[in-house]
């Protein structure tokens, strides 16, 4: 094949790779459209902070020291178990020490993931193209 040819292909995969990126990239349906409030953004932030996903999982993904959180709050039906659990150090589980209003906001982030779905999906339908698509509960985040 003559040089020209192979810069033909090179650009044409090149751009059919930079195209096929920008549509995954900003096709915001393949994160479920969750839009977490603000204080449930700042629990999320605690959660980052204080590395609970090192032990925990959500949607399975996580270390797996601690229970998956995914449906813990739905699970539990119980915030005062489950803001108890944040600072208890129960087995494992190192001892914590936030305050009221950083257990609401965890609580808050852990009640706004609930919502989003079940984990494990008894929903969960992959299609033809490989995309595993969700049915969601209800539809408080959904656009
Ligand atoms: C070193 C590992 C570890 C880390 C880090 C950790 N946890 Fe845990 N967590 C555990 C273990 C183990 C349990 C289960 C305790 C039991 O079986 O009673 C648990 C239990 C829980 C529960 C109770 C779940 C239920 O349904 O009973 C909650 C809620 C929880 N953790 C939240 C958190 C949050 C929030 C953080 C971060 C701030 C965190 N954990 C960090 C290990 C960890």
């Amino acid at each position: 094949m003559k040089p020209k040819k192979y810069l033909f292909i090179l650009l044409l995969l090149s751009t059919l790779f930079l195209v096929y990126n920008f549509f995954i990239y900003t096709d915001s349906s393949a994160y479920g459209n969750v839009h977490l409030s603000e204080k449930a953004i700042r629990g999320e932030n605690l959660w980052l902070k204080n590395n609970c996903n090192s032990c925990h999982q959500i949607y399975g993904l996580g270390g797996y020291l601690g229970p998956d959180l995914t449906n813990a709050y739905s699970f539990r039906k119980n915030d005062n178990y489950l803001k108890a659990m944040f600072n208890s150090g129960i087995k494992t589980m190192p001892k914590f020490d936030f305050n009221e209003s950083e257990k609401e906001e965890l609580l808050q982030f852990l009640k706004e993931i609930d919502q989003t779905g079940h984990y494990p999906s008894t929903n969960a339908k992959i299609k033809p193209n490989g995309w595993v698509e969700i049915q969601y509960k209800n539809d408080v985040h959904e656009n």
